[in-house]
Formats: C-alpha cells, sequence, structure tokens
C-alpha cells in the first residue's frame, strides 16, 4: 500500500486507513460482528492497511474493545489512532480517558490520539448536558498541555485534532504542542475543505486524515433512494433537516445530491468501474490528503477498497468529477462541520 507523510511530523501512513466506527456495533451502525471485525483487521494488515482510526465515543468504547481484541499479538504492525471527546479534554480528565483507551485497546501506547472535535459549547453540547460543563468548555491550552504530557511518557506518539476549522487550528498551534494532523470530511459530495482548509494543514506541515470517504455509503451506489439509506446516516447537510436525528434544521440539497450521484454513476459506467471505486479513488488522489479513512464492514469490503486504492484516475478523469459534484461544493460551501447549520457550526 502506497503511503505519504502525515505533514511534518515524522509519522507515516498509508493512503488507504480503516475506520473503525462500527466496531463492536451499536445504535449507530447496527451489528457488526467481532468476526468480521478479526477478518477485516487480519485483512487490511496484509495489505498493508495498517492504520486504525477509532475513538472513545465510537459505540460506547466498543469499537476500541473490537479493535483491541482484533490486533491480538499483531499490536506492532498496526497504527492505533484514538480520539477524546471534548467534554472530556478538561486538563484533570484528560489523563484518565487516555489511560481507559490505552486499557480497551490493550495497549501501552496510541500512535495517534485525537482531540475529537474542537472545545466550545455547541461541540460540547453533544456529549453531554452538563450546565457547567457547558459554561466552561475545556480551553485549549489546558487540553494540550494534559495531552502533552502524556506524548512526553510515552503514552501517544503523535498528537492532532479533528474537525477544526482554520482560525481553530491557529488556536491550537499556537500553543506550541506539535500536532502532526487534523482529520477532516472529505468525500465527492463533500468537499468543503478544499478552498481554504486543505492549504491551511499544508502551509502548518499538519497531514490530513480524510473520513467519511464513501459518504457513509451512498457513494458506493448500493443504496437506490435517500428515503433508503438508513436514518443516521441522512443527517448532514445534503439532506433534508427534517430527516430523523438531523440537528442542522435547514433545506438540505437533495436535488445537487442527486443529480451529482446520477452524473457519479454514469461516470463510473463510461471508466467500466464500481462507482464506490471511483470515489475512493479520487479520495485518494488527494495529494494533500495523507491518508483515506473507510469503514469496512466486512472482508469483501475490505478487499474492494484496497483494490479501488490502486486504482489509476488520469488528470482529466479527475476534473471532470470536480466538475460533476462543483453543484453540491457551491451550495454547501466551505463546510467543515456537515451535521450542523452554518449558525450553529462547532467549527470554525
Ligand atoms: N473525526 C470524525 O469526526 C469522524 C466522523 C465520522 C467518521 N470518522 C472516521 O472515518 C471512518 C470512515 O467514515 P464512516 O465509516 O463514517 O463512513 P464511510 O467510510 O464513508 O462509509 C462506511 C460505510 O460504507 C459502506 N462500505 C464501505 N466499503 C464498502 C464497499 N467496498 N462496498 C460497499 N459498501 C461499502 C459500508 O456500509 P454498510 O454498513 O451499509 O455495509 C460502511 O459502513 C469512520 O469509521 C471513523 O473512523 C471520523
Amino acid at each position: 500500500m502506497q503511503t505519504r507523510p502525515a505533514g511534518a511530523s515524522g509519522l507515516t501512513l498509508p493512503v488507504l486507513g480503516v475506520g473503525c466506527f462500527a466496531f463492536g456495533g451499536g445504535a449507530y451502525w447496527g451489528e457488526q460482528s467481532q468476526r468480521d471485525v478479526d477478518e477485516v483487521v487480519a485483512a487490511a494488515l496484509d495489505h498493508g492497511v495498517n492504520f486504525f482510526d477509532t475513538a472513545e465515543t465510537y459505540n460506547g468504547g466498543a469499537s476500541e474493545l473490537a479493535l483491541g481484541h482484533a490486533l491480538r499479538g499483531r499490536r506492532d504492525a498496526a497504527l492505533i489512532g484514538s480520539k477524546i471527546s471534548p467534554d472530556h479534554c478538561y486538563r484533570a480528565e484528560v489523563r484518565r480517558h487516555c489511560e481507559a483507551s490505552l486499557t480497551r485497546l490493550g495497549t501501552d501506547r496510541l500512535d495517534l490520539y485525537l482531540i475529537h472535535w474542537p472545545l466550545n459549547a455547541n461541540s460540547l453540547r453533544h456529549y453531554t448536558a452538563d450546565a457547567a460543563r457547558l459554561a466552561r468548555p475545556p480551553e485549549i491550552g489546558e487540553a494540550l498541555a494534559a495531552l502533552d504530557e502524556l506524548r512526553r511518557e510515552g503514552k501517544i506518539r503523535h498528537l492532532g485534532v479533528s474537525n477544526f476549522g482554520a482560525a481553530q487550528l491557529a488556536e491550537a498551534l499556537a500553543t506550541g504542542v506539535p500536532l502532526a494532523v487534523n482529520e477532516l470530511p472529505y468525500n465527492l459530495l463533500s468537499r468543503g475543505i478544499e478552498p481554504a482548509l486543505l492549504p491551511a494543514c499544508a502551509r502548518e506541515g499538519l497531514g490530513v486524515l480524510g473520513y467519511m470517504s464513501l459518504a457513509q455509503g451512498l457513494l458506493t451506489g448500493k443504496f437506490t433512494s435517500l428515503d433508503g439509506l438508513p436514518p443516521m446516516r441522512t443527517r448532514t447537510l445534503h439532506f433534508r433537516g427534517d430527516r430523523p436525528g438531523s440537528r442542522h434544521g435547514g433545506p438540505g440539497c437533495e436535488a445537487e445530491t442527486l443529480a451529482a450521484l446520477a452524473a457519479l454513476h454514469a461516470a463510473a459506467a463510461d471508466a467500466g468501474v464500481a462507482l464506490g471505486d471511483l470515489a475512493l479513488a479520487w479520495a485518494i488522489g488527494q495529494p494533500a490528503v495523507t491518508c483515506t479513512l473507510v469503514g469496512a464492514r466486512n472482508r469483501a469490503q475490505l478487499e474492494a477498497n484496497v483494490r479501488a486504492a490502486t486504482l489509476p484516475l488520469s488528470p482529466a478523469q479527475r476534473a471532470e468529477l470536480d466538475r460533476l459534484t462543483a453543484p453540491v461544493l457551491d451550495r454547501l460551501g466551505p463546510v467543515v462541520d456537515y451535521y450542523q447549520s452554518p449558525t450553529d457550526s462547532r467549527s470554525w
């Protein structure tokens, strides 16, 4: 598997990484067997796809547990990234949460540890209803100082952030604590980071982890209508705000999304490849993204994604896919937080 350096951090990552959000199963993704997790992880390692992205919050810790189980005996062949939730970033709490993740994962170190969402009340509200916490979210300086202490002890190899906009990134970098990556949404229908944030990360020497590369399955073409999508997957700004679980309250841009999907289907048919393969090859072909994360539910999906990672995409094909999806980008703008309305965004 091809690799890329994560900015100036010294960390090198495969261009394709395994998203472990569904590991452990739960309300969001439904049932996920440990047997499939074990097979996905083993096959990924065999293919050199050795980066695994999890978080303490994924399925209440079950994702970390499942990943740790699957990595038994092969821990040293893997790079593990986990994330701390924003409401756990108070100075006195960081260590406890990091150590709990280490225990669940059955390891003594995290290769990458990220602050999952920016530290503000809008962000915390998603994790806690505690009025005192909402009134005083953790400060980035205290969070990074506590995390840096754990880095110096060797419990964390590299630190990073996730969903941080350019201003929040600048504030984090001003603390002087070294950051390796910013993890951000990136797929053909979610290109909001292209105009400003990707160049800002590159300027600052940060790598980028791209998440939701298949738009949670929509870009595989397996859903024939938006109404057929599982409810938790229709909460982004692309979809009408009155769909179940949605928080943005806006009109969405379903017409543009459906038109782009139809055009992408035609482009994939012309190229003689599956839509999902084309979408993944496009995401991986973005040189400003170090590692593209995809959530594979079973070995077959993982193998297909590995094949897509080597699919050649000419500059002309890439430009055409950019053109076909530009109406969605134009409509949604330079968004980082695809779940909340621009006036209520957690990222800026
Ligand atoms: N930092 C953050 O805030 C954040 C937010 C979201 C995600 N992430 C990370 O990014 C990772 C990837 O994002 P994601 O899992 O949300 O979405 P995704 O990778 O875009 O989509 C995953 C879904 O796509 C389908 N899929 C994957 N490979 C397939 C294949 N070859 N053929 C057919 N379907 C395939 C599966 O759907 P089915 O379940 O229908 O089979 C799978 O559940 C996550 O696992 C997580 O690690 C981070």
